[in-house]
């Protein structure tokens, strides 16, 4: 049998230090040539993602889908979030509780990384949401930045870059880039399709950000698409094929 790139967390390892259960969903796959990535291996999103491949999907499933993956994931990538312990009264007594400390961010790029967006924020609708547009040239495949609309203070608490496709990594590296730049310093990724290029890519250009994608493919063709992937995000998300 041929040796496993994934390296599988156990549940135990997972756990909250001293919880006596486990608290996390999913177990997640390490993969263990990508220090910077972390793959989820949960049999939700295993389905999901494989009905969001179906050339068959329509529109309507494929952003309904996307959605929920996101969902899915939130609660691995917000994990090392910083809480405040309160206090709340009870209908009988006082009790103690948590609240997020730091004020927390979440980016889409434009286009396709909005439809992740929602099912994001329907589990942290505290969240602000900033917005970087950036297409890929379909030549040059090189990524050009269109719109920067983020909180100034971005160095206040975690930063989240949404992107389902991390292709070349030419657009999540110019998005963290663009982050780094207006101040952000606690940076992370959320992609639903992930290549070897583009996590390698990363790994060099922003070696201090974790990205946590729903599956790891085989690689990039030479049109830049990733394989076997799902085609273009974009155009199957908003109906524009
Ligand atoms: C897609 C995708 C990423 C980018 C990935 O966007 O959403 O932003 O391509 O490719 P890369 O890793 O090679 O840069 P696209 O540029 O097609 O824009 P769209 O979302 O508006 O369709
Ligand atoms: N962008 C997409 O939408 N899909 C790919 O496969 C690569 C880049």
């Amino acid at each position: 049998m041929s040796q496993s790139p994934y390296m599988v967390a156990d549940r135990e390892s997972l756990s909250s230090p001293g919880s006596q259960f486990p608290t996390t969903i999913c177990a997640m796959a390490a993969p263990t040539q990508f220090p910077n990535l972390i793959v989820f291996d949960h049999p939700l999103i295993r389905a999901k993602v494989t009905l969001l491949r179906d050339v068959n999907t329509g529109d309507r499933a494929f952003r309904a889908l996307l959605s929920q993956i996101a969902g899915l994931m939130v609660y691995e990538v917000t994990r090392s979030f910083v809480t405040d312990t309160i206090t709340v009264q009870t209908p009988l007594e006082p009790c103690a509780g948590a609240r997020l400390s730091q004020k927390i961010t979440v980016v889409p790029v434009l286009r396709a990384g909005l439809g992740m967006t929602a099912g994001v924020l329907d589990l942290m609708p505290e969240a602000r949401v900033g917005h970087l547009g950036i297409a890929r040239d379909e030549e040059t495949l090189e990524p050009h930045a269109y719109l920067n609309k983020l909180p100034p203070d971005l160095d206040a608490g975690p930063v989240i870059l949404i992107d389902p496709m991390l292709a070349t990594g030419g657009s999540a590296e110019a998005a963290a880039t663009m982050l780094r730049n207006a101040g952000a310093k606690d940076l992370r990724m959320i992609c639903l399709v992930a290549s070897p290029e583009g996590v390698q890519r990363m790994g060099r250009a922003h070696p201090n950000m974790t990205i946590y994608a729903a599956v790891l493919d085989r690689e990039i063709n030479e049109k830049g698409y990733i394989l076997p992937g799902l085609g273009d995000a974009g155009d199957r998300l908003f109906g524009t094929h």
